[in-house]
């Protein structure tokens, strides 16, 4: 047998484990995210970025989810609260989502997927792009800022980044 493509190797890899609510909220602020912007949650989940993005800060969201059947939970919740026009689904590997119309973009993936987006990332998002992760950092690249915040007895770390400062380093 030949070697899993890398989309279901990622996907192997990396389990759904959802941010909780208020560190979702914080990661939005972190980014200041602004109405009508574009927020990218690459590995959705169950889409808890996008909506908070849409309901708490006005934005849109797209969310990409290469599970099947997590992609189609976050479709039936965007078509039961009318958000189509907010936010679009994206089922497939975050790899190849194109990113040039993303304002933030956010991660909560592991080390080696945030190495691999990072370099994606500098090539395509805007000048005025932001990223924040959740828990790890991207490999290489200098935070703007660093939050810690205590939520149900752990503590969460969240990395803002500008790549358009990393890019005239
Ligand atoms: C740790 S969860 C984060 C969920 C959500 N972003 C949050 O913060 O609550 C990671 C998600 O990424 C998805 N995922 C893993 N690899 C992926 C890939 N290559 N492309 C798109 N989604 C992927 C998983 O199915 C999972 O739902």
């Amino acid at each position: 047998m030949g070697p899993k493509p890398r989309a279901a190797r990622a996907l192997s890899k990396i389990p759904f484990v959802p941010t909780p609510q208020p560190i979702v909220e914080k990661m939005l602020q972190l980014a200041a995210v602004k109405p009508d912007e574009v927020v990218y949650d690459l590995g959705a989940g169950d889409g808890r970025v996008v909506f908070t993005a849409v309901n708490k800060f006005s934005a849109r969201g797209v969310a990409v989810e290469l599970d099947p059947w997590r992609a189609s939970l976050i479709r039936e919740k965007v078509a039961r609260l009318s958000l189509k026009e907010q936010i679009r689904v994206r089922q497939e590997d975050l790899f190849q989502t194109p990113l040039k119309n993303a304002d933030v973009v956010t991660l909560y993936l592991l080390p080696e997927a945030n190495r691999l987006l990072s370099k994606k990332m500098l090539v395509e998002l805007p000048d005025n792009a932001r990223v924040v992760a959740h828990d790890y950092p991207i490999p290489e690249w200098r935070p703007k800022e660093v939050l810690y915040t205590k939520y149900d007895g752990k503590i969460h770390t969240l990395y803002l980044y500008q790549p358009r400062m990393l890019k005239h380093f």
